[in-house]
């Protein structure tokens, strides 16, 4: 049997073939050659690798690929190394690897784990063709601060939503079982906490209450391994002063002893090393013992375990069954992806050729890019424009780009395969030269005329179309930002373009929630599209032509101001919440109100939606019991859409002070004009209840009040009471 097997192995092997099993590199050859696709043979093997595979030193590679490449490689190790163990491959698959879909932030907003899930197989499909068995998604980090760069690898600020969104795409990574060669084990990551950074600031420390943790960092997690996911990386981090790498609570308490998760923890890139800049570790030595003690099993990049590992065991200061129980947990995990059985699984150049970039790929990236789409606002109904009588003037940097298009952690994207906005926009257009298109200004530094030139275009022009927003290299890791504006060049170009006159719709592009200013903010129609990839300019233009009712809704909240970060929806109250009565002094800023600019949930569609009052099943919930919540919805507007319905619940009084809301529930309705649907949720006991100061699960009996509204600041509330058991 397997396990048979994996004893057998662990009693043969050295003590250095055991490091080697924990150890992962980048492969530096086939990443340089990430141009090629489908290559007749894949790139030389390095000689270095070549040598390690040899010497059983190393568990796989990672971000390098291709059917061929792949094989050769695969083929050192069963038939040259001493053990014939097979190599796993890894790649950040976070969406997509040649098709690529929109970034998760953005796909977070299609409220629609289903999708999620199927843009997850899709990406699953192409990445297993092209020889990957492993990706380091989804990336399930909950972004309060959108200074954070990478808020747009994740689902946004909400714990419920990321935790849905994070099963879908473990789902849709793994398939139906890992052993199918178009299987891609998950890894969600960063496991903990890496998105509470201090001011937003990537890699920064983390102060965090037990409670928070355990409220809205974990549960994507909780969620991701409940679906499934066999692995996870330990984050670059610290919390509360112990860096993620050497928190043996956390990765050996909570997750292996309390979750019983069975599967591997690999460290991100050099973070065991980096214990020792964290000043935990006195040295790379002591950085490996406290790594692997607390729960690393793969050390990425930093061959410190290589270096250290036998050595520790050696001489007494790491027990040999704490490395081979690691060793275990690779061996099962090469097992369940069927490596042992067949190591050229999903290394077959045939079916790489056949399932890269193909129509249906693209479709599902049109969909789901369409789906993305936020219309934050639509003053007067200035969309959809018409594809036929108006002449549009397309202005900005991201008008013809198609180097930003993918976004953050999609290093494998083919600008010449991908759709610009212009391209998009003359594919809708019946009459093609109602078109212009100026570049206007570069992202973060003016060019010289480029204002002018806009000027002149929007002056001839009866609307203008602006694409703007944030580079492709402005969001993701270590791309924090102090504010979260519109660079300053492409705000100018603005200012100076709205003083024509002429109807503007603003088309961000945006890795984060961003603060709108001035021109951008006043525009008539603001348009978040984040990055959305292969079909960018397709599924905008679907949108900006009205073929597609736009249907997202911010899993972020968009704040008035950069300085009001963190700003999330269901922060905690306070005892001088603004608005209210009471004493002058209140919980503020001068200059801004704390609201949002737009709230969390919040998008517009080309129709209206009408919620009627929620209906209870009962005022008076018993504490087994379950309360059912409904409420009417009717599209009053012209045209079919898609609504979001999101159920929020806020505690009254408890022992803790509680989120001013919550979100406990969504769900997407389509109708057509004219048409009303009754929207339905339950609560239990379990979804009223917190982590109380001694950080025990429970519901309170009391009050609590319950929305079902289009958004986290809209709605009306009904009261119940949760009775004692
Ligand atoms: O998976 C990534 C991680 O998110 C950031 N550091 C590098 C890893 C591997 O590429």
């Amino acid at each position: 049997s397997a396990e048979q097997h994996i004893e057998a192995l662990i009693a043969k092997m050295t003590l250095q073939e055991k490091a080697g099993q924990l150890s992962i590199f980048s492969d530096m050859t086939r990443l340089a050659s990430k141009t090629q696709i489908n290559p007749e043979a894949g790139p030389p093997v390095d000689d270095n690798l070549a040598k390690r595979v040899r010497e059983g030193r190393l568990i796989g590679v990672f971000n390098g690929f291709g059917a061929a490449g792949g094989r050769a490689i695969q083929r050192i190790a069963v038939e040259e190394s001493r053990l014939k163990i097979p190599l796993i491959f890894g790649a950040d698959v976070l969406h997509g690897l040649y098709t690529v879909f929109p970034i998760p932030l953005g796909e977070a907003a299609s409220f629609d784990p289903q999708l999620a899930e199927r843009t997850a197989r899709a990406a699953a499909i192409e990445s297993t063709a092209n020889g990957v068995h492993w990706t380091f998604a989804p990336m399930v980090d909950i972004g309060r601060d959108q200074r954070w760069g990478r808020v747009a690898e994740g689902s946004g600020e909400d714990p419920y939503l990321g935790s849905a969104l994070a099963a879908a795409r473990v789902r849709g990574f793994q398939g139906k079982s890992l052993t199918d060669e178009d299987s891609l084990l998950a890894c969600p990551k960063h496991f903990v906490a890496y998105g509470a950074a201090m001011g937003g600031m990537d890699y920064n420390t983390v102060e965090l209450s037990e409670q928070t943790l355990h409220e809205v960092y974990l549960p994507p997690f909780k969620a991701a391994f409940d679906a499934g996911a066999l692995s996870t990386m330990s984050s670059f981090n610290d919390i509360n002063g112990v860096p993620m790498s050497a928190n043996r609570e956390l990765m050996t308490g909570l997750l292996r002893e309390q979750w019983k998760f069975r599967g591997m923890v690999v460290s991100d890139y050099t973070a065991d090393m980096e214990l020792v800049k964290h000043g935990v570790a006195k040295d790379d030595r002591e950085a490996t013992r406290l790594a692997i003690l607390a729960g690393v099993d793969i050390s990425m990049q930093s061959d410190l375990y290589n270096l250290y590992l036998p050595d520790l065991v050696r001489s007494g200061d790491l027990p040999m069954a704490v490395v081979d129980e690691s060793v275990r947990r690779v061996l099962r995990t090469k097992y369940l992806l069927g490596l042992f059985d067949n190591p050229y699984r999903s290394l077959n150049p045939e079916v790489e050729k056949q399932n890269t970039m193909t129509p249906q790929l693209r479709a599902t990236a049109r969909e789901s890019a369409r789906a993305s789409i936020v219309l934050l606002k639509n003053e007067d109904n200035l969309l959809p424009l018409p594809k036929a009588g108006k002449k549009i003037a397309l202005i900005g940097p991201f008008a013809n780009d198609t180097l930003n298009l993918a976004g953050p952690w999609a290093p494998w994207a083919r600008p010449d395969h991908d759709v610009s906005v212009e391209q998009g926009m003359r594919a809708a257009l019946a009459d093609k030269s109602l078109l212009t298109v100026t570049l206007g200004s570069m992202i973060e530094k003016p060019i010289e005329g480029g204002i002018d030139a806009a000027v002149a275009a929007a002056r001839a022009a009866d609307v203008v179309v602006l694409a703007i927003g944030e580079g492709q290299d402005m969001s993701g890791e270590a791309q924090s930002r102090t504010q979260i504006i519109v660079p300053p060049p492409q705000q100018r170009l603005v200012e100076a373009v709205a003083k024509v006159g002429k109807p503007l719709v603003v088309l961000l592009r945006n890795g984060r929630a961003l603060a709108l200013e001035g021109a951008v903010r006043n525009a008539q129609a603001i348009v978040a599209t984040w990055f959305l990839g292969t079909e960018t300019g397709s599924a905008i233009a679907d949108v900006l032509f009205g073929d597609f009712s736009p249907s997202g809704r911010l899993p972020v909240s968009f704040p008035q101001d950069s300085g009001q970060q963190p700003y999330f929806y269901n922060r905690r109250t306070t005892g001088r919440p603004q608005g209210d009565e009471g004493p002058a002094f209140k919980a503020r800023y001068r200059e801004v109100s704390n609201e949002a600019l737009y709230a969390f949930g919040h998008g517009l569609t080309y129709s209206r939606f009408e919620y009627g009052l929620p209906k209870l099943s009962t005022e008076s919930l018993a504490w087994d019991a379950t309360l059912t919540i409904t409420a009417r919805i009717a599209n009053i507007g012209e045209r079919e859409a898609e609504e979001v319905a999101q159920l929020y619940i806020r505690d009254r009084a408890a022992s803790m002070t509680r989120p001013i809301r919550e979100l406990k529930g969504f769900k997407k309705v389509r109708l057509p004009p004219g048409a009303s649907t009754e929207v339905q949720f339950t609560l239990t006991r379990r979804e009223l209840a917190f982590y109380n100061s001694q950080m025990q699960f429970v519901a309170e009996p009391g009050e609590f009040d319950v929305w079902i509204s289009p958004s986290a600041t809209t709605g009306v509330s009904k009261r119940f009471v949760l009775k004692a058991g």
